[in-house]
């Protein structure tokens, strides 16, 4: 089956799919992205993750590339091309082709547009045995509430947490705080059975996944509490895991080695992921 990508007005043959070599993404990271997880061919809270587009756009002065509703319809056309039916699409934004300066274009520039899909394994509501994280200092800018395609301290986080045979980075900042993942929230169960997450602030990015699972621990009556935690703390928690539109919500059973409590899945962790699974399922198939 051939694969399509959308690039800038197009479906193309995801091999061919190319960008401008003075595409502003390309040169200088000017641009934003969303991933949208895909569910048994339906899409996971896709208005959230267009709202949270809007707002990243704006934040960086870059105009909508088209229409809101073009872009809902290109989406679901790319899925239905590529028969996506688990896994995600990739939409990116950036500032547009113009010759290189660190300044915004003096001529006006159509924003670039550009969107792939991904088929991953079904997310299965058992989480398994759980991962490990490994820390490493949180070196990005002030500004990480935009989802801007410049991931290199994200990238070089993850791939030191790989070599060392861990699957996803936490990133610690100057207090010893655990911020978030390379590219997922971060959270633990105290031993009083509080459910902690850090507070969205620009040190973060909002997560779609986060905001959800909010209102399922509310309503699961779960006491939720929004507030820095450090690393020390979360070795010492009686759970952890990480959320995010590709690994909803996954158990974290090691950090820098050591287990965390018992070192198995806990059951605040097991009983959100089902939840999450069985969230996920609802709502109208595109595929
Ligand atoms: N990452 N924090 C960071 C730095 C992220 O990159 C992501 C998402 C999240 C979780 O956000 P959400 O729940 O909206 O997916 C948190 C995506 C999946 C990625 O870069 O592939």
């Amino acid at each position: 089956m051939s694969r399509y990508a959308y690039v800038n007005g197009r479906y193309v043959d995801h091999r061919e799919a190319s960008v401008h070599i003075e595409d502003r993404g390309y040169q200088l990271a000017d641009g934003v992205y969303e991933v949208v997880g895909v569910r048994d061919g339906r899409l996971i809270d896709e208005k959230l993750h267009l709202d949270r587009l809007d707002r990243s756009l704006r934040e960086l002065r870059i105009g909508w590339p088209v229409a809101r509703p073009t872009l809902e319809f290109i989406i679901r056309e790319l899925m239905r091309r590529n028969r996506l039916r688990d896994g995600l699409v990739y939409m990116q934004v950036t500032r547009g082709v113009a010759r290189r300066d660190h300044a915004f274009p003096t001529q006006p520039v159509k924003p670039a547009l550009v969107l792939t899909t991904k088929n991953t394994r079904r997310i299965e509501a058992d989480a398994g045995a759980g991962i490990a994280v490994k820390s490493a200092p949180d070196i990005r800018w002030e500004r990480c509430d935009i989802k801007t395609v410049a991931l290199l301290p994200n990238v070089l986080a993850k791939q030191a947490a790989r070599e060392s045979g861990a699957y996803e980075a936490w990133l610690i900042d100057g207090q010893g705080n655990v911020t978030e993942g390379a590219s997922t929230n971060a959270w633990i169960v105290t031993r009083d059975g509080e459910l902690v997450t850090r507070a969205t602030d620009n040190g973060i990015l909002a997560g779609i996944t986060r905001q959800t699972l909010k209102s399922m621990a509310s309503d699961l009556q779960l006491k939720l509490v929004e507030r820095p935690f450090s690393l020390e703390e979360a070795k010492q928690a009686r759970e952890a895991f990480i959320t995010s539109a590709t690994s909803f919500v996954t158990p974290v059973v090691k950090i820098d080695g050591a287990p965390v409590a018992d070192g198995k899945v806990g059951p605040t962790a097991r009983r959100l992921r089902e939840e999450y699974v069985r969230f996920a399922a609802e709502g109208e198939a595109v595929t």
